[in-house]
């Protein structure tokens, strides 16, 4: 049996975090992944407020000191002034991957006129890979189906651990050797 995956999920949300409402968007992610991956894994989980300086702190420890082979957020991307889960995201990233928001937005687009308000993007801190998911829990799946087909190959290519995936859900694509 190979150690468990650790997986970050992080809600960014000022009142999510203050506790005027119940956090929706952390469960959710946490209920995607449990439907899709079948290889060992486990949440290390967070709830925090829209600050710059917090999100980024926290995107460090999940990467660097709890070892998360992913971290996915959610919330804080939109254009209101207290959105910046993308540039505390920017800030903690080596390399940008902004394939990520492209397609993320381009499904979205197709449920939601307002898809194109969110700049969600996505980059890779040593070997983590970190993705940003707008705050609207149904958006959490609609941006996950998308993304996730590539995602166990972009850990591969990290050097993480090997994440599989229920083909009857998500088939991930690895290419041929
Ligand atoms: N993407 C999907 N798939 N589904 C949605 O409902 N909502 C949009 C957009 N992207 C949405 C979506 C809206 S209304 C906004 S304002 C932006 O995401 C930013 O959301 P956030 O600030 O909660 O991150």
């Amino acid at each position: 049996m190979p150690a468990a995956a650790r997986i970050g999920i992080v809600t960014v949300s000022d009142r999510a975090s203050a506790g005027i409402y119940a956090d929706e968007g952390g469960p959710a992610i946490r209920a995607y992944l449990a439907k899709v991956l079948t290889s060992p894994w486990e949440a290390v989980e967070r709830v925090i407020p829209d600050d710059r300086a917090r999100i980024a702190e926290t995107l460090i420890e999940l990467a660097d000191r709890e070892g998360c082979c992913l971290v996915v957020t959610t919330g804080g991307t939109g254009p209101a002034p207290r959105d910046v889960t993308p540039e505390a995201t920017e800030d903690v990233v080596e390399k940008p991957m902004p394939g990520f928001g492209e397609l993320m937005r381009q499904v979205s687009l197709a449920k939601v006129p307002t898809a194109i308000l969110s700049r969600q993007t996505a980059g890779i801190r040593g070997k983590t890979l970190i993705v940003n998911l707008p705050g609207r829990p149904r958006a959490i799946a609609e941006c996950l189906d998308a993304v996730m087909p590539a995602i166990p190959y972009c850990i591969d290519l990290i050097e993480g651990p090997y994440l599989e995936t229920d083909p009857a859900v998500i088939a991930a694509f690895r290419p041929k050797k």
